[in-house]
């Protein structure tokens, strides 16, 4: 009997553990949606560098801040942030390895495009910057709510 409970209150133990408490949540989602605002501020940036031609001479400092940034996204998505002030939908943790090729697709193209802005090869940049945009839509539309 006493080893019955003992096995009981290890267990409860250990869902406690891997449970965010509620004020962890908050954080961890406030934490995601200002690393996706780094993420839009730079895609922003680049943006009107290329269509508006100001300041060409921070385009590599953009692209290398999203290839930076895009090495933290894949961890902005903990389980249990799926409630609360958040526009992440639950299917990311209910597909979670589709989730990831949407964030893999997103990492491969912020590489991609630091490669092609450091190379200063513009015959390329337009090609690079379509795929970066599309990466995002393609999460977004499947992952965010709006
Ligand atoms: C793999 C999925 C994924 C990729 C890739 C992705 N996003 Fe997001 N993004 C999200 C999710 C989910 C949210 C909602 C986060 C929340 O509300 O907790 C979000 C939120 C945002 C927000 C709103 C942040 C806020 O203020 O609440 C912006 C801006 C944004 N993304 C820009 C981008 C841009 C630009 C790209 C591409 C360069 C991108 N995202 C790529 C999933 C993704």
């Amino acid at each position: 009997m006493y080893r019955m409970i003992g096995k009981v209150c290890v267990v409860g133990l250990a869902l406690m553990v891997s449970q965010l408490t509620l004020a962890d949540a908050e954080s961890e989602i406030k934490y995601r949606k200002a690393v996706m605002k780094v993420v839009g501020g730079h895609m922003g940036s680049i943006g009107t560098i290329l269509r508006g031609g100001v300041h060409m001479e921070d385009l590599k400092l953009h692209a290398n801040g999203m290839a930076s940034i895009a090495q933290v996204a894949p961890h902005v998505f903990p389980e249990g942030t799926d409630t609360g002030k958040t526009n992440a939908k639950a299917n990311i943790w209910q597909e979670p390895e589709d989730f990831k090729m949407a964030m893999d697709k997103f990492v491969a193209a912020a590489d991609n495009f630091a490669v092609v802005a450091n190379a200063g090869d513009m015959a390329n940049i337009g090609g690079a910057v379509k795929q970066l945009g599309g990466s995002c839509k393609g999460c977004h539309d499947d992952y965010k709510k709006e």
